[in-house]
């Protein structure tokens, strides 16, 4: 029997990441609920961390010279009695496999979609990650300010380019700059746009009414509301209906129309998304699924930070926390060696920042101080338990060079410390079936690694790199049983190893992708490998 504190404490838990392409307005929408929650009074601070966040940062000396985040950070905020953990995952040029991973710590995603763009080439790769979690994704469909794409078009798009149908929560009224606000189809109210002074550094008051509301009539025109009632009467006849159980399993994504940067729609998005989500759910071991709402605690490792501390060459381990309750010192045991291990010194983080902690609840991140003992995918419970949740999966690199030591006196040290960076997760090794013991192919999800992979062998292993960057765009994990020199592959196209000594097939395009598969009857080629780092 649980105590009904560490009930309430994980019900009212909620852990999401945010899914974009850079630019569609994921600092503005993470900046505007932290400003609802509180944790900020006026918006614009994570914005400056993003731009000048070296002022605060101690982190590695690359994103200092750069000025920007290499590493994905966690948030957490109040709201309505909740707790609200956000996961960020990091885009632009610092897009990495992190990115990947941090989804695989989160309960739901928020996508968020640029009203004029659409769906975009990352925000494609972070959703099939989500779908293949088959965890709830709501959409926000931003920059309703501007001319924008028809909202028709846009959830065709959605269903079409991403294979999921929505369902509007809201529907905008007046489109293409001429914005007026949105129709909620659940509550049957108009909530009218109106900036403010702040230009969205405050919290909004809106208008709000009924349709055929005197407080409607007075300020919106007659031909608005004549558009609405015919499109949504086009949506109630022909659209997916609402129904929380799809939404729940990741079939249908209930979709939203505002502008993070004016604030509009923000607090009423915040308020259906926590209506609509769950508390953090069951998790998958090899024990079946662990409740979270349990006087057993476990969580698992699902990033590994080294150098946050130059000075001190320290790792942190992230941890998510999958049940029961987390307290400063307390020991845990290693499931899959039986190591206990006493966590004393855990902190959580609040973008760059970040504090000591003394407890945290299934749904919360922990940062934990890694003397080299956490591997990606580790479980970590109370002491006596042996189960282990699902491995992380490891996703296809789409950058590759051929690496080696430019001085042959430093093999030694260069093997191991491109081994050990592929051990945290931060690059991937390849090795061609006859290269030399200290020569990898190694690929990359964003090729800023290959700076950092660079830096840190400099830095951490006092050894330089020679780097031959490769053509080759993807890698394929092919069936156990593929006889892979049988194959009949296109000239351009490679065969490697992966790190566990399995064959992969590199290529340089889609097309040869394509002649692989036509030209082999039977072949499957997948991008993801599941089941490959053990916990
Ligand atoms: P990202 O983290 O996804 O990369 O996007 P970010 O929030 O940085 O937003 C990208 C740009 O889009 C920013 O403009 C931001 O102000 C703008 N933006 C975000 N939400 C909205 C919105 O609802 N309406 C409009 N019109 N623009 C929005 P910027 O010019 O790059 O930066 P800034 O100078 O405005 O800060």
């Amino acid at each position: 029997m649980v105590s009904s504190d560490l009930q309430k404490q994980i019900e009212c838990r909620r852990t999401f990441a945010i899914i974009s392409h850079p630019d569609a307005g994921k600092t503005t929408l993470t900046e505007k609920l932290l400003l609802y929650g509180g944790a900020i009074r006026e918006a614009g601070s994570v914005k400056a961390r993003k731009s000048a966040h070296h002022a605060v940062s101690d982190w590695m000396e690359i994103e200092k010279q750069r000025g920007i985040s290499v590493t994905s950070s966690v948030m957490q905020f109040e709201f309505d009695g909740y707790k609200i953990n956000i996961l960020d995952t990091p885009g632009h040029q610092d897009f990495s496999e992190d990115t990947y991973r941090t989804l695989v710590a989160a309960d739901s995603a928020v996508m968020i979609i640029d009203a004029a763009k659409g769906v975009e080439p990352q925000t494609i790769k972070l959703f099939r990650v989500c779908k293949m979690r088959g965890i709830p994704i709501f959409t926000f469909v931003n920059k309703l300010d501007r001319a924008g794409k028809n909202p028709f078009d846009l959830m065709e798009e959605i269903e079409n380019v991403l294979g999921i149908r929505s369902t509007p929560i809201n529907w905008p009224i007046g489109t293409d700059g001429d914005f007026q606000g949105v129709y909620d189809r659940l509550d049957k109210q108009i909530e009218l746009y109106a900036g403010d002074e702040s230009h969205g550094a405050r919290k909004l008051s809106v208008i709000k009414g009924a349709v055929d509301s005197p407080e409607i009539a007075a300020v919106l025109a007659p031909h608005y509301i004549e558009r609405l009632k015919e499109e949504t009467e086009l949506l109630d006849a022909a659209g997916d209906p609402f129904d929380l159980d799809k939404i729940r399993a990741g079939e249908l994504t209930p979709m939203f129309f505002g502008s993070a940067m004016n604030n509009f729609g923000v607090e009423s998005f915040l308020k259906k998304y926590l209506r609509f989500t769950l508390p953090p759910t069951p998790r998958v071991s090899s024990e079946g699924p662990i409740p979270a709402c349990s006087d057993v605690f476990s969580g698992f490792i699902f990033k590994i930070q080294a150098n946050m501390n130059p000075a001190h060459h320290d790792r942190v381990a992230f941890m998510r926390i999958c049940s029961g309750r987390f307290e400063k010192g307390m020991t845990v045991t290693l499931t899959n060696t039986g190591k206990l291990l006493k966590l004393s010194q855990p902190q959580q983080f609040m973008a760059q920042e970040r504090e000591l902690i003394e407890e945290a609840y299934a749904g919360d991140m922990v940062g934990l101080f890694d003397p080299g003992v956490f591997h990606l995918g580790d479980t970590l419970a109370s002491p006596g338990s042996r189960f282990t949740f699902d491995s992380i999966p490891v996703f296809a690199p789409e950058h590759f060079a051929r690496v080696y030591a430019p001085d042959s006196g430093k093999r030694k040290q260069f093997s191991k410390g491109v081994s050990q960076l592929a051990e945290e997760g931060a690059i991937q090794i390849f090795r061609e079936p006859d290269a030399a013991r200290e020569e990898f192919i190694v690929g990359v999800v964003g090729v800023l690694q290959f700076e950092v992979l660079e830096y840190r062998l400099a830095n951490e292993y006092n050894t330089g790199i020679t780097l031959d960057r490769l053509p080759y765009r993807f890698v394929r994990w092919v069936a156990e049983d593929t006889d892979v020199t049988r194959l009949k592959l296109s000239s351009s196209t490679h065969i490697a190893l992966d790190e566990t000594g399995s064959p992969v097939i590199l290529f340089e395009n889609e097309w040869s992708i394509r002649w692989a598969t036509e030209n082999n009857p039977g072949l499957t080629l997948s991008d993801v490998m599941l089941g490959r780092i053990k916990a």
